[in-house]
């Protein structure tokens, strides 16, 4: 039997489900609770690293309680999104997808949220911040602090 012959056909459906959970656990992807959930589930450890590093809502590192998100789409890049980009990364010490050393914050860049008309956008978790300046990002920092 070949090495591949050995595994059963992947269940994407079955493999995100429990990327998921371990997610909800752990709050990321330790690596191995991935290689476990490739064994209990019987598909090559490949396919479900594939499946991790395709969605960006997986990380494999350890996450903050918030996710900062700045919009570097087209608009909110001309309206001043690498200045707030540049301001959050000289006040919290990290640069885009670290977390600070406190476990608050999770910088992140991102492409077009949808709010265009808003620009610049942050987002933190679920909530929308628009038409931004840079005093306006310390007000939003204390709020989840
Ligand atoms: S470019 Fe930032 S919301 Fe669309």
């Amino acid at each position: 039997m070949l090495p591949s012959q050995q595994y059963r056909q992947p269940d994407a459906g079955g493999v995100l489900a429990a990327l998921h959970q371990v997610n909800m656990r752990y709050g990321y992807l330790p690596q191995d609770e991935v290689r476990q959930v490739a064994i209990e589930l019987g598909v090559p450890l490949s396919q479900v690293f594939s499946a991790a590093t395709f969605y960006a809502s997986f990380s494999f590192t350890p996450v903050g309680r918030h996710k900062l998100q700045v919009c570097e789409g087209t608009a909110c890049y001309v309206k001043g999104a690498p200045a707030l980009m540049g301001h959050l990364q000289a006040e919290l010490g990290v640069a885009p997808d670290q977390t600070t050393e406190d476990m608050t914050f999770t910088l992140k860049r991102v492409r077009c949220v949808g709010s265009c008309g808003l620009a610049p956008v942050v987002r933190v978790d679920n909530e929308t911040f628009g038409r931004l300046t840079h005093s306006d990002l310390g007000i939003i920092l204390d709020k989840y602090r």
